[in-house]
């Protein structure tokens, strides 16, 4: 039924599903995804702050959070989030669709295959396009995958099609989706607006309802196992360290240690799946909308410790930014005006216009080789006067 070519409406023709298809992809004919089990090995873990959203609705609950979220979202940039109203089989579930997903064939992947050029991230994004180099001069390649889902409103509709897998389960998907976006970033926005002592405890709410355009997106994730020469060759992430580019990241709990955080001490300490809980990072829009008084947490992905090295290590997260016409500029607070907070770009940027600047870097290798190289300095220029940089190893 599916056709190889790659027309938006072909591919919509190719997810139309007839009832035989639909029931190949029932849960009871998925093999359910499991973890893989946590290392033994001892590592430098970070202590992050857990905020339980439960207290949320509380009296005083909005207040109590703010308070204990103060100091992370300032000077560590990470926490979790627990009781965030989705099930542990609906968790699950969507690990099951990540895990089937990247099984399917390559030739049915590449269908729904991300648009690089026009830095389109929506789709599947290939294993092995960016090269990675370690310091005794070895070459590798990246081993992740991934598969973006857009928000579920009528900018995206008809956009982007489905394989049937995915398709059979997309009232799910959306519903998980957006069950993110209304329980865990709409509050942490007024969470941040308190903190901020912003008048309009809803200003961010409203700089990032769901309906309105942006580049809000699902992720499914994996890095694929490798071999102990392939793990010398890609140079163990080290040299990965970067900040993400929206508003928050959400991450589900994956015990395949691997994710590190580089704290203010200039130290990388390691993150931990706690149980229940969503592991939360601050990024880019809203450090912009703060002038940089709201932490964007650099982080990398570096090698799992050894006793994990047989596992693929599957990942289901979920990524908020403002709204495209967003202008990224410093908001009118009180907290921000006493910290003398500065735009961070030379001209007024849209989040529009970040976002392109950011996933043509990301996702042209070619492009982000040679515009690292002009500066020579270890940085590069995003837009408007605004560098990125390497991180330390
Ligand atoms: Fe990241």
């Amino acid at each position: 039924m599916a056709t190889t070519t790659t027309t938006i409406t072909e591919k919509l023709a190719s997810t139309t599903l007839d009832s035989a298809d639909l029931s190949k992809c029932n849960y009871k004919n998925l093999e359910p995804y499991v973890h893989p089990p946590e290392t033994k090995e001892k590592l430098n873990w970070a202590e992050l702050v857990t905020l339980d959203l439960e207290d949320y609705d509380r009296e005083g609950g909005k207040e109590r959070l703010a308070k204990q979220l103060e100091h992370a979202v300032q000077h560590v940039g990470f926490f979790y989030v627990k009781n965030y109203g989705l099930s542990q089989e609906e968790v699950d579930n969507q690990f099951t669709l990540a895990k089937h997903f990247f099984k399917l064939p390559v030739e049915e992947k590449e269908k729904f295959e991300c648009n690089y050029a026009a830095a389109d991230y929506n789709g599947w994004r290939r294993s092995g396009r960016r090269v990675e180099n370690n310091k005794a001069g070895y070459k590798g390649f990246d081993n992740v995958e991934i598969y973006n889902i857009p928000k579920f409103t009528k900018d995206f509709e008809g956009k982007y099609g489905q394989p049937d897998l995915l398709q059979a389960h997309l009232p799910e998907i959306e519903h998980f989706s957006k069950t993110l976006h209304k329980n865990v970033v709409l509050p942490l926005l007024r969470l941040f607006a308190i903190i901020l002592e912003l008048p309009d405890e809803d200003y961010l709410v409203k700089q990032h309802t769901y309906d309105k355009k942006s580049e809000d997106h699902f992720r499914y994730m994996i890095y694929k196992k490798r071999t102990a020469e392939e793990w010398a060759a890609s140079g163990g992430g080290l040299g990965n360290g970067h900040t993400d580019l929206g508003t928050v990241t959400l991450l589900f709990r994956q015990p395949i240690a691997g994710l590190q955080i580089l704290g203010d001490d200039g130290n990388w300490t390691w993150v931990s799946a706690q149980p229940g809980t969503i592991t939360v990072n601050l990024a880019d829009t809203i450090s912009h909308l703060t002038g940089g008084w709201l932490k964007s947490s650099v982080h990398r992905v570096v090698t799992p410790p050894e006793d994990q090295w047989a596992y693929d290590r599957t990942g289901l997260l979920y990524f908020a930014r403002p709204h495209n016409e967003t202008v990224l500029n410093p908001l009118d607070s009180p907290v921000l005006r006493r910290a003398g907070a500065k735009s961070r770009f030379e001209k007024p940027v849209t989040v529009e216009e970040w976002v392109k600047a950011k996933q043509t870097l990301q996702l042209n290798p070619d492009i982000a080789a040679k515009r690292w190289a002009e500066a020579g300095d270890g940085t590069v220029e995003v837009l408007a006067g605004f560098r990125d940089r390497k991180y330390k190893e």
